[in-house]
């Protein structure tokens, strides 16, 4: 990073940090893991937050603490209860590290209170340590995430063309902790989130309202949104198949198996070899779904067919789920967005073709109560 821009704009810190937290004071969201905030409010929320929007981890978010208030309740809760809590969250490492780090939180004597400390415990980068420790113990550590980046980018108007982010926020680093308000490492690290977040948008910044409009040289070049300078990321494309096998209503799933690095105990509809059916015969099914989906730097088009189900034992690693029983299993959250979307369509056409006294697959059956003995899971 060329010293001049960054010199230039750490000689103003002081400014930039009152300026800076005067704003955040009076404008902040007020989100509930700042109010009454604890130790464990701020871990669960910044876990949360890691992949994910504010918006997004609310409801979440109230629907943890009610379930599980406390690193003890966390810690004693069964995984399938904690992945239940997170499903649709994505991202099921955070969750099972979430869970780990309460267990091992409730072994230790005394809570840790150092980054360093912090990041030796499950699913905790630098990142993190710094928001929990800065936030919960005003440890004097900088919060370097996409968003402090774009910020810092904007600041300092900095020209280098990086990678990605995660390489532009080693880069940052520095600078971030010479302009951390250490008397509140907290708030200040929150306010640069909050205007990453409120403001200083990736499209269309709100700079002409911006608190620190006047340390910002990327708004004097006229052309702030070109900050920060982010290589193209080259997509891949890969295309997935996926059956969609149902008999005596229940619906084949695959369930990853407990060790598996992602998706441990996560039910997915199968790919045609998880379901032990020919790749080959399974595209000939009728074609119910395409859809597309991006992860990290995979575009996915997935296609879901329908096929007859396997012959014999049900395949190793798939489950048949009731489909009146699927809300008690933890699906991925576009899984259960495409099931829904296929019962709901094939709800609408049985209604619509003959409307018959009982559609074949009822949608309202994802949330109806569990059938009777006569009408049980196939083996
Ligand atoms: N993103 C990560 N941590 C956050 C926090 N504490 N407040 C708002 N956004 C965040």
């Amino acid at each position: 990073m060329p010293r001049d821009s960054a010199s230039v704009f750490t000689a103003s810190a002081p400014d930039f940090q009152r300026a800076l937290l005067a704003w955040y004071r009076a404008s902040a969201r007020a989100l509930p893991w700042r109010e009454s905030p604890s130790l464990y409010k701020t871990v669960v929320s910044e876990f949360m937050l890691q992949q994910t929007q504010v918006k997004t981890v609310l409801p979440y978010f109230a629907r943890w603490l009610d379930a599980l208030p406390n690193f003890a309740a966390l810690a004693a809760a069964p995984e399938s209860r904690v992945l239940k809590l997170w499903e649709g969250l994505g991202y099921y490492s955070r969750a099972r590290n979430l869970h780990k780090l309460a267990q091992q939180l409730n072994a230790l004597p005394a809570e840790p209170r150092t980054p360093a400390e912090w990041r030796e415990l499950p699913g905790v980068g630098p990142y993190t340590a710094a928001a929990i420790t800065s936030i919960s113990f005003s440890a004097p550590a900088a919060c370097v995430d996409g968003n402090v980046v774009r910020v810092l980018a904007r600041l300092t108007a900095e020209a280098t063309e990086f990678r990605d982010s995660a390489s532009a926020a080693k880069v940052f680093t520095p600078l971030a902790e010479a302009i951390l308000t250490v008397e509140s490492p907290g708030d200040h690290n929150q306010a640069m989130m909050e205007l990453g977040a409120t403001v200083c948008f990736r499209q269309n910044p709100l700079c002409l309202t911006c608190p620190v409009r006047v340390f910002c040289a990327g708004v004097r070049t006229g052309e702030p949104e070109s900050f920060p300078r982010l290589a193209a990321k080259k997509m891949e494309q890969r295309s997935v198949v996926r059956v969609w096998c149902e008999r005596r209503g229940a619906l084949l799933l695959h369930r990853a198996e407990a060790g598996a690095r992602r998706f441990a105990n996560i039910h997915e509809l199968p790919t045609p070899e998880q379901a032990s059916l020919d790749p080959k015969n399974a595209v000939r099914g009728p074609l119910l779904a395409t859809k597309r989906r991006g992860i990290t730097r995979f575009q996915i088009t997935e296609s879901i067919h329908e096929v007859a189900a396997p012959r014999g034992k049900t395949p190793a690693g798939a489950v048949w789920v009731r489909v009146a029983e699927l809300n008690d299993v933890t699906l991925s959250g576009p899984h259960r967005r495409w099931i829904t979307e296929i019962l709901q369509r094939e709800t609408a056409r049985a209604i619509k073709s003959s409307a018959p006294a009982e559609p074949r697959r009822a949608t309202s059956r994802l949330s109806r109560r569990r059938p009777s003995d006569a009408d049980r899971t196939p083996a």
